[in-house]
């Protein structure tokens, strides 16, 4: 399809629906504890990466003071295991009163003093994944009612434990009760990934009114094998997902496992630069108090960050897949620029891949384009051939600004990045139910 026409297409299908609480425009950004510290409740034994506030309080700190929260990283998100056994005396949930002595309120407040914001889990069902208490239907409203009086500003809710009518009352019966407590709660819905991702069974026009960011499929884990299978999986059913995402509703394919211990280098610049083509969630799960510093610059490239954080939020698609093991994805940006990424399957050596511009279907003119990992900059026309050198399982990643125009995404003037102001100021959107 011509690129005008998909655009066109694109932002004609983002004004149809959207949960509009206000929240999330742009790809939420943070980290979350789950695929590296799971369910290790061992503070005994293991006090540093044990689930408890100190574990919170710590990637808090290090959001505030290493430079991620002036890019966007301001979630810090619980998953599971933090909860205790047993609800309290009126029925709530209550925080493990020795992993979490200060509760949840008071770190939420810790957060806020910093700028930064409190995700938390819960489970559509009798219990969690890990076995603590979940929401079954009749517990939907007190549950809400808990998070928001701890000030909490985002909520996950998982499906472990309840089968498909439950999950059909129950998400959309948490959104309704999330927003009647008045407190803007961003909401995330695991639904898709228990229902296998894809209609009939799986309905994303509604999941767009009702959640601002969804679990479509299996959890990640700290491997290539993994990050490449959710990869695929999501392109290969791009033209389901694409039109689901948009401002306010995204796809979610798990978090960045960028920092840990399965991922060479080119293989995280490959889930970086996949993970923004797709306009996902960058949620990292990783250790920010000894995070390497090739992994750390990764993470902060503003280049990537603002594609991913483009105001259009149209998701990007994988626009060709070569015999020879070469992919390439396109994502277009505001003021007609676009994203485009090389990716190589192959295991052998880097592969000097050929082609123009307008091979990849873009339209008549003059282009810059910038390597957004070397910074190297050029102009190209749409009939010259290139050569770009991929990585085995890496990428090239380009920025391309629109023919005649040269000029850089308006998210980075120097060396700032300018993120929009309802970014800023999200929360002072009224939250309205549709
Ligand atoms: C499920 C979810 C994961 C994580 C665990 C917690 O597997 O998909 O993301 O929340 O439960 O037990």
């Amino acid at each position: 399809m011509h690129f005008s026409v998909l655009f066109f297409a694109s932002v004609a299908s983002m004004t149809t629906f959207a949960l509009d609480n206000g929240l999330m425009r742009t790809p939420p950004m943070g980290w979350l504890a789950w695929e590296r510290y799971r369910c290790d409740i061992d503070c005994k034994n293991d006090p540093k990466n044990c689930i408890s506030e100190y574990l919170f309080i710590d990637m808090a700190d290090r959001l505030f003071e290493d430079g991620w929260k002036e890019l966007g990283y301001v979630y810090v998100n619980i998953d599971d295991c933090w909860a205790s056994m047993e609800r309290d005396k009126n029925g709530r949930l209550q925080p493990d009163p020795n992993r979490f002595p200060g509760g949840i309120h008071r770190l939420a407040r810790y957060l806020h003093d910093r700028g930064l914001k409190l995700g938390i889990y819960g489970d559509m069902g009798t219990h969690t994944c890990g076995g603590y208490p979940g929401t079954t239907l009749d517990k939907i409203e007190i549950d809400a009612q808990t998070f928001a009086d701890w000030e909490v500003d985002m909520f996950k809710f998982d499906g472990c434990y309840s089968n498909a009518l439950e999950q059909e009352l129950g998400y959309p019966q948490m959104s309704k009760a999330l927003n009647a407590t008045g407190r803007p709660i961003a909401y995330s819905c695991s639904w898709p990934a228990y229902q296998g991702g894809l209609p009939p069974k799986v309905n994303y026009t509604q999941l767009g009114q009702i959640c601002n960011l969804w679990r479509n499929y299996g959890d990640i884990q700290d491997s290539w094998s993994s990050v490449l299978s959710i990869a695929d999986w999501f392109f290969n059913n791009q033209d389901i997902l694409a039109p689901a995402a948009g401002p306010g509703r995204w796809n979610d394919p798990d978090m960045l496992v960028i920092g840990d211990f399965g991922l060479s280098m080119d293989q995280s610049r490959s889930q970086m630069a996949l993970w923004a083509i797709m306009a996902a969630p960058l949620f990292m799960s990783n250790d920010l108090r000894t995070i390497s510093s090739g992994a750390r610059s990764i993470l902060q490239n503003k280049m990537i960050i603002s594609i991913n954080q483009d105001p259009l939020g149209i998701q990007g698609r994988r626009i060709l897949k070569e015999k020879n093991g070469i992919e390439v994805f396109w994502r277009p940006l505001l003021n007609n620029a676009s994203a485009l990424v090389f990716f190589s399957r192959r295991t052998d050596m880097p592969y000097r891949y050929q082609t123009s511009l307008k091979k990849l279907n873009f339209t008549t003119g003059s282009y810059k384009f910038t390597d957004v990992y070397t910074g190297q900059t050029d102009v190209l026309k749409d009939s010259t051939e290139f050569v770009v050198s991929v990585n085995p399982t890496g990428v090239v990643m380009w920025y391309v600004s629109a023919p005649g125009k040269l000029q850089y995404h308006p998210y980075f003037k120097g060396n700032k990045l300018h993120r929009p102001a309802y970014v800023a100021e999200e929360n002072a959107f009224p939250r309205v139910f549709l």
